[in-house]
């Protein structure tokens, strides 16, 4: 086998999105729809929690297995398809972002329930969402995690504190407000624009804040 040289294109806007079953099921659908619209690739890692939150949100049953960026096109309207998406299976341990050879540009779990956060925060690898998530953390790639929960108890409170400690970007679901949002999507955008920005991408939906 010959030895293949690894370009600085190999891990220009490759990322792994990871997506629980946390509530704010349209904070993933909402960056699923943004992202596709930049050159790149996704290899995408969904919950089957995350279709208990979107049929309880959303309304909409049954999705599993139907493709996340015709359902956020529902939503959002018509998008271009610059990026690729890949879907790997959230119990297949043995996938590609399982794999430190692999390379990305960064993680991001989004939402992030405090299983999840738990999980990640302990070493513990149950499904390819939280062994990606370890891989991102001893491969010191950007991860990026979006938890969601109100209250936080110590534990979950304790976790992101270890989990920022071991080079984390925690990333609580918290839009600011000063931006004056007109509707629900402008909240998610904020979040939106945020995670892009940790993930390295320049594109906004909200102009930055001028002070
Ligand atoms: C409608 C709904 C909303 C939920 N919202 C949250 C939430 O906001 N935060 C959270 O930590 N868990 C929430 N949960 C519970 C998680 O789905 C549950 O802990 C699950 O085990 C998470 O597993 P996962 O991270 O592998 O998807 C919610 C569950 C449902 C059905």
């Amino acid at each position: 086998m010959s030895a293949r040289q690894i370009t600085q294109s190999d891990t220009q806007n490759r990322f792994i999105i990871g997506i629980t079953g946390a509530s704010g099921a349209d904070y993933a659908l909402r960056l699923i729809w943004r992202l596709s619209a930049i050159k790149g690739e996704s290899d995408v890692i969904i919950s089957p929690n995350f279709y208990k939150v979107l049929a309880s949100e959303g309304g909409i049953d049954g999705a599993s297995g139907q493709n996340l960026l015709e359902i956020a096109m529902a939503r959002y309207g018509k998008t271009s398809d610059l990026h690729e998406f890949s879907n790997l299976a959230y119990t297949d341990i043995g996938a590609r972002a399982a794999s430190g050879s692999q390379k990305y540009r960064a993680m991001v779990i989004v939402p992030c329930s405090m299983k999840t956060l738990a999980a990640v925060t302990h070493g513990l690898s149950q499904n390819l969402i939280e062994r990606a998530a370890d891989v991102s953390l001893k491969e010191r790639r950007t991860l990026i995690v979006c938890p969601r929960e109100s209250p936080l108890s110590t534990i979950h409170l304790r976790n992101m504190l270890a989990l920022s400690e071991a080079g984390a970007i925690v990333m609580p679901l918290m839009p600011g407000y000063y931006h004056k949002p007109q509707n629900i999507t402008d909240l998610y955008d904020f979040m939106v624009d945020r995670i892009m920005q940790h993930l390295g991408l320049s594109e906004r939906a909200i102009e930055p804040w001028q002070g």
